[in-house]
């Protein structure tokens, strides 16, 4: 080939490659884009939330950003969110189908499926079937204080040793999303089990690493041997553990008898059914989807909740003071509390509220996609593109908190000591795509918490150093590992 030729191979290379990555017309702005790669070298994966923030002071609260050849457009701050999640939920309520995504969720079931009736008949369905399990004799309260006797058990027998809450809170809190899913809960010293957690809070991280990043980005790099590579063996033995337990249960079912979701699913299916795109709309793929989505969703960010509210009882003992004088008030000599008592309990609320804020356990939400062409601040984003929300963003807003960059429970107390409603507090997202877990998520979250703070105090078991609350960066994050000193108080 000539000189001449290769030239202009290169310069029509060249030519396509920015087209691919030029911002459409009346995009938001973003910063400078390079060919093939976008931005992915300008943003820090191991923790992107500050680079997030710095891009948006030049850019404003609605900007772009090329991930690969992906375009992405960032939301920050109350009004546009409100705007994106809620005023006009339905325009922006889709899932960006990538490989990622399809890898972690495949495109059907509740979390990445996409906008449509499928997605809806999902969501109603497993909301529905929450609900009934709510209710009767083994209702969610129920499971959630027989499996806080397990933990505070497990507490009991090890308070002369240094604890690591990582795993027992984890296993505790999954027991609570197994036995609605699978009817069982497993014991704490399952290794099998420990393993099959250990790998589900592997990908949590490693999905939002620069190499997933790439993975989505470019299909080749499916074929070389690096990090991601992990992320694929981890689904891979995640999905064979609930594959047996399907198998197990599609064998050992008797039809008319719901012992658990998958059964009420299985029912499902037995009925006359409705047709999507020449599919039926309740099938085993989805049925698989939906049992995954639930194990994964309903224990990652729960349980980290969790662990970052007992890491800062041991970073401020004068708040675990007045949540402990609270909690002795209210339970007297009861067995225990109960779910309703929280609403005398506001200073333990707004302790809860506050983890959830500081730490905001999911800070950029679930990628959203726009269902069609939108205007959103004067700009046109057209359908398909994919929408982070920066749920972060609006915890951290200076014009709405008290004590913005501090941890203070004050943050969520009027003058009186009373409980209050903040505007921009959204840690479980909000519309229609919102958390579908958000009050199981709440009551295990007090009914955990009240529990273990009813028989110990917990003290940070170094005097030379104080609870690093640097959080470790996934899709949810979670605190660094650390151990406690429990001190059992009845
Ligand atoms: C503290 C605990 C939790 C937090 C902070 C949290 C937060 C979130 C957030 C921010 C989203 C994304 C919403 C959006 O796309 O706008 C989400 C989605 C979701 N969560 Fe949770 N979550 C928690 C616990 C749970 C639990 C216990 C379950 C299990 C029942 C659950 C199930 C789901 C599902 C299925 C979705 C996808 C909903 C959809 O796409 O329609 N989550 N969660």
């Amino acid at each position: 080939m000539e000189f001449s030729q290769v030239l202009l191979l290169s310069l029509a290379l060249l030519g396509f490659l920015w087209w691919k990555i030029s911002r459409p017309k009346s995009f938001p702005p973003g910063p400078l884009a390079l060919p093939i790669i976008g931005n992915l070298l300008q943003i820090n994966f191991s923790n992107p939330l500050k680079d997030i923030k710095e891009f948006s002071k030049v850019y404003g609260p609605v900007y772009s950003l090329q991930l690969g050849f992906v375009p992405a457009v960032v939301v920050r701050g109350i009004k546009d969110l409100k705007e994106v999640l809620v005023t006009r939920g339905n325009e922006f309520a889709d899932r960006p189908q990538n490989r990622l995504t399809k890898l972690l969720s495949g495109t059907r079931g509740l979390i990445a499926s996409p906008y449509g009736r499928g997605w809806k008949e999902h969501r109603r369905f497993t909301l529905s079937t929450l609900r009934n399990f709510g209710l009767g004799k083994n209702s969610m309260e129920e499971r959630i204080s027989e499996e806080s006797v397990h933990l505070i058990q497990y507490m009991k027998q090890n308070k002369d040793n240094l604890v690591d809450p990582h795993f027992v809170i984890d296993n505790a809190v999954s027991n609570i999303i197994c036995s609605i899913v699978f009817g069982r809960r497993y014991d704490y010293d399952d290794s099998t089990f420990r393993d099959i957690l250990n790998l589900v809070h592997e990908n949590m991280k490693m999905a939002s690493s620069f190499w997933a990043q790439l993975y989505n980005a470019f299909g080749f790099v499916h074929y070389l041997p690096l990090p991601h590579r992990r992320i694929i063996r981890n689904v891979d033995v995640v999905f064979g553990f609930l594959e047996r337990i399907l198998e197990e249960h599609k064998r050992t079912r008797t039809p008319g008898v719901s012992r658990d979701y998958i059964d009420c699913y299985l029912e499902e299916l037995d009925k006359e059914q409705e047709v999507e795109n020449g599919k039926k709309v309740f099938d085993h793929e989805n049925l698989f989807t939906c049992v995954s989505d639930l194990f994964v969703a309903g224990t990652e960010s729960t349980s980290s909740s969790l662990e970052w509210g007992l890491l800062y009882m041991m970073a401020f003992p004068d708040i675990q003071e007045k949540c402990l004088k609270e909690i002795d008030k209210i339970h007297g000599d009861r067995g225990r509390l109960n779910y309703e008592d929280r609403v005398y309990m506001p200073y333990t609320q707004a302790f809860l509220h506050e983890v959830q804020r500081y730490s905001s356990i999911v800070p950029l939400g679930v990628l959203h996609g726009t269902t069609k062409d939108v205007q959103l601040n004067g700009f046109t984003i057209p359908k398909g593109t994919t929408i982070i929300t920066d749920l972060s963003s609006l915890h951290f807003d200076e014009t709405y908190w008290k004590y913005p960059n501090e941890f203070n429970p004050e943050n969520f107390l009027s003058e009186d000591g009373e409980l209050l409603k903040q505007e921009s507090f959204l840690p479980f997202s909000a519309g229609p795509r919102s958390c579908l877990g958000e009050n199981l998520a709440r009551m295990e979250i007090f009914l955990f918490f009240t529990a273990l703070l009813t028989h110990f105090e917990v003290h940070w078991p170094d005097p030379k150093s104080t609870p690093d609350l640097t959080p470790v960066f996934g899709i949810s994050q979670a605190p660094k590992r650390y151990k406690m000193r429990l001190v059992p108080r009845r």
